[in-house]
């Protein structure tokens, strides 16, 4: 798909050294007195899994990757998983009788495995309140625009096809309505005449593997203020 507008632009841009900014950005990221126990939840390749688990590896997220759970038996993620040493529990969706079941099963395995948070990291299925209010607060989401545009499928198709000149990703905290629960942090990612729905997904997603692992630690620090005063997550 090519843009119809950005004529402004200069001809020649450098794709490598393009502004960015990612807002709020907490720098360095805070410390937790033990490090958050976090859930993933991811249907297709995983790669904002597996920024979760280095950050955590090389210590830039305090926080432990407690299990991964997907509900495609054959993707990505779940090879990624295996590869990285991290649980994973496979709820494949084409087994339950509605989606409230499969919501039942994921509650199941997160209160299980004790995770304070969740991260749905390209969890492709709609959740319903048996998940929401299981973690209300606690169950996150990264979506690739800048909301509250472009939600739901396909927002890099929608942003081109707007023809805007900044979208980005964020990532928010899950309600009952489809990307629409309140903001945590997000990306600006700037349209290039030259782009195509490819090489913008591509900048999008650089962008969204920076932002993610500060989000949850800024999720992270609100978590543990509730349970510092004595609020039940
Ligand atoms: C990301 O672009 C995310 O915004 C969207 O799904 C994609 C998942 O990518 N919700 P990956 O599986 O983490 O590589």
């Amino acid at each position: 798909m090519s843009i119809s507008t950005n004529s402004s632009q200069p001809e020649s841009v450098d794709q490598n050294n393009l502004p960015s900014l990612i807002w709020p950005d907490p720098s360095p990221l805070p410390r937790f007195s033990h490090p958050l126990h976090l859930g993933v939840m991811a249907s297709g390749n995983g790669s904002n899994f597996e920024v979760l688990v280095k950050a955590t590896e090389r210590k830039q997220l305090d926080a432990s990757i407690d299990v991964l759970v997907v509900n495609n038996p054959d993707c990505e993620a779940r090879r990624r998983a295996e590869r990285l040493g991290i649980p994973c529990v496979v709820h494949d969706h084409r087994k339950f009788s509605s989606r409230e079941q499969l919501d039942q099963a994921l509650v199941s395995t997160f209160k299980k495995m004790s995770v304070e948070g969740i991260v749905m990291a390209g969890w492709m299925r709609i959740v319903t309140p048996i998940l929401v209010e299981a973690f209300t607060d606690r169950l996150l989401n990264i979506h690739p625009s800048l909301l509250p545009s472009f939600t739901g499928l396909d927002a890099v198709g929608q942003a081109l096809k707007a023809g805007v000149s900044i979208t980005g990703c964020s990532v928010h905290r899950v309600t009952a309505e489809v990307d629409a629960g309140p903001v945590i942090a997000q990306a600006a990612v700037p349209i290039l005449c030259s782009d195509d729905h490819q090489r913008l997904s591509q900048r999008i997603q650089s962008q969204e593997h920076k932002l993610l692992p500060l989000a949850v630690a800024i999720a992270g620090q609100s978590w543990r203020s509730q349970v510092n005063s004595g609020v039940e997550g």
